[in-house]
């Protein structure tokens, strides 16, 4: 199903949108990727991170998680999912330039997985250029591209 252009505005999300945020991110991942209960948790609860979501009619339809070290003046971009119906709307590029604002660091990394050509694009059409590969990272022994922004 394709939705026409519909409002989402983002909010930031709190521990309350547990179990809708559990349910995005099995629509969003296969289930090697998953996160565990404990890290959904402190995604939604930890201090000094973002959280945002995009809304619609009260649901999420998209997240993005970021933390920053502080020391290290480096953001990193933990998850980003956009439900399947409302996907190529611009939702993933809003949630992202916010968060990235949010972050407020210098330099802003994240891994994706080499085969996920879509978030690549994605990641590439916000200026994100590859700089680092971690072979066999993910589950099932795929590599991961590590991607930063300089800011
Ligand atoms: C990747 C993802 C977050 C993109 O969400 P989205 O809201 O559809 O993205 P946007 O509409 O903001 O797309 C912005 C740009 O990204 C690129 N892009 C997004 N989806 C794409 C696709 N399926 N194929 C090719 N390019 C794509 C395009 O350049 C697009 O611009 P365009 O629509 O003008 O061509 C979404 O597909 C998703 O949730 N995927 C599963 C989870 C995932 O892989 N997350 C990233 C893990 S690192």
């Amino acid at each position: 199903m394709q939705l026409k252009s519909v409002e989402w505005p983002i909010q930031a999300a709190n521990w309350r949108d547990f179990s809708q945020l559990n349910q995005l991110e099995r629509a969003c991942f296969p289930p090697e990727d998953l996160w565990p209960f404990w890290d959904l948790i402190a995604a939604l609860t930890l201090p000094g991170l973002v959280r945002l979501k995009a809304v619609v009619d009260g649901q999420m339809v998209g997240f993005v998680g970021g933390e920053r070290d502080v020391n290290r003046r480096l953001g990193w971009v933990t998850t980003l999912g956009v439900l399947h119906p409302y996907r190529r709307q611009g939702i993933a590029l809003a949630l992202l330039a916010q968060c990235e604002q949010d972050l407020a660091m210098p330099a802003i990394q994240l891994s994706v997985r080499a085969s996920n050509q879509a978030a690549i694009d994605l990641y590439k059409q916000c200026g994100y250029t590859v700089v680092r590969l971690w072979e066999k990272y993910y589950v099932g022994g795929e590599d991961a591209l590590v991607l930063e922004k300089r800011r």
